[in-house]
């Protein structure tokens, strides 16, 4: 092959061009050692290029790792060979769902050049987008029932609480179960509500102030007795949010991991909640005119048992719940909060691990500063915690 003529007349030193690349490649030389890895690579396995020069890919991901059976391929045959979907797990790496290209490099025997492509974010903003969806169907659906179930309910529960009161000891027991169901009812009315379609006014929202409110809510109720650790990174600038709906997003997510630790009995159970910031994640929504900047990182882990493999690919649908009382609307409202907000979600999970990782935009001050009582904080308080909150069933 011939090199085009403007390589010729322009040289470019490949370096700075692997460097600028957002995809990780990496080179092994024979024995399985690194020999270079662009700065992606080094973002991918967490190591400096230094650190990664000093060992073989065989110190981070186990032998029996389908990925050496490409490598293998890849010397053997001499050709260029593509996985998808694997799993580089170890103690030192997490890496799910990557799709790796192995490609002989002529020039150095044995060598092999490895791209990383790590497409789960790509996959969680396409399922975050399908639920948006169904978010939306669950917005008009709530207004209808709000209207027509709200009314002969309250009517119900009336002529039930009556009932109560002249009945005999027998039917008193049935006046008693209606009233109770019909407040079941009208409770899970108003948890639709929540997902009404209302317009969003953002303002800069002090995330720490938030999770620091939702761990004492927390703590003071469904999470009583859980162990909470922060890792808060203190420079964050603010997120551009409504600063009672992210309350509403964190609660859920805090209690579902409440919830799970406690149910399966967890022994040192642990929710840590984490922020971090992130200069270079810039997403693409497919769709959407330009790349989402968003760089603030908001996480909620937790030890427990993991995410039910059955639920997974519906996950953030309403009415999706393993749970026997469960309404499965927590994370259908965080999916529809956060993307009204111009934000994504990626769930991580597995036994010991389960990540909720949230990732929001930053709040752009207007041209003139605005007041200090706009900055929103603990002072506007009173909860409007809509539903997804209550004690955890020991
Ligand atoms: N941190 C977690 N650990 C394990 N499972 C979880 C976690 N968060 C959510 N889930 C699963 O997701 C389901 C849906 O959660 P959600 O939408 O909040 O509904 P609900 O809590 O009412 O069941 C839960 O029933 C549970 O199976
Ligand atoms: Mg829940």
């Amino acid at each position: 092959m011939t090199r085009p003529a403007f390589a010729e007349a322009n040289p470019i030193a490949p370096a700075a061009l692997l460097g600028a690349l957002a995809v990780p490649v990496a080179l092994l030389d024979a024995g399985g050692r690194f020999r270079y890895a662009n700065p992606a690579a080094e973002q991918f396995f967490g190591l400096s290029d230094t650190q990664l020069g000093q060992i073989r890919l065989l110190d981070l991901v186990p032998p029996d790792n389908p990925i050496f059976q490409l490598i293998a391929q890849v010397r053997e045959r001499g050709i260029t060979v593509v996985d998808h979907d694997l799993n580089l797990e170890s103690p030192r790496l997490t890496r799910r769902g990557i799709t790796v290209h192995g490609a002989p490099l002529p020039e150095e025997p044995g060598s092999v050049v490895l791209v990383l492509q790590d497409f789960s974010a790509a996959r969680t903003l396409d399922r975050q987008l399908s639920f948006r969806g169904a978010a939306r169907s669950v917005a008009g659906l709530a207004a209808t029932l709000a209207h027509e179930v709200k009314n002969p309910l309250s009517g119900i529960r009336g002529a039930a609480q009556l009932l109560e009161n002249s009945a005999g000891e027998a039917d008193r027991e049935l006046a008693v179960l209606i009233r109770e169901e019909a407040d079941r009812i009208r409770a899970l009315v108003e948890r639709m509500e929540a997902f009404g379609e209302r317009p969003l006014r953002c303002e800069a929202v002090n995330i720490h102030r938030v999770l620091e409110h939702v761990r004492r809510l927390a703590q003071s109720g469904f999470a009583a007795g859980i162990r909470f650790q922060e890792l808060y990174d203190p420079s964050l600038p603010p997120v551009a949010g409504h600063r009672d709906q992210i309350v509403q997003v964190l609660l859920n997510l805090v209690k579902n991991a409440a919830e799970a630790l406690v149910e399966a009995k967890t022994p040192h159970g642990e929710i840590v909640l984490a922020t971090a910031y992130q200069q270079g994640i810039r997403l693409a929504a497919p769709g959407a005119a330009r790349a989402l900047h968003l760089p603030l990182l908001v996480s909620v882990r937790d030890n427990g048992p993991g995410i039910p493999e059955d639920i997974r690919p519906h996950l953030f649908e309403p009415f999706v719940t393993s749970r026997v009382a469960g309404s499965g609307l927590g994370l259908a409202l965080v999916a529809k909060i956060i993307g009204d907000h111009g934000g994504l979600i990626e769930v991580e999970s597995r036994p010991g691990r389960t990540e909720f990782r949230l990732h929001l935009p930053i709040f752009a001050p207007p041209e003139t500063p605005p007041e200090r009582d706009a900055i929103s904080g603990d002072a506007i308080s009173g909860d409007v915690i809509s539903g997804d909150f209550g004690r955890v069933r020991a």
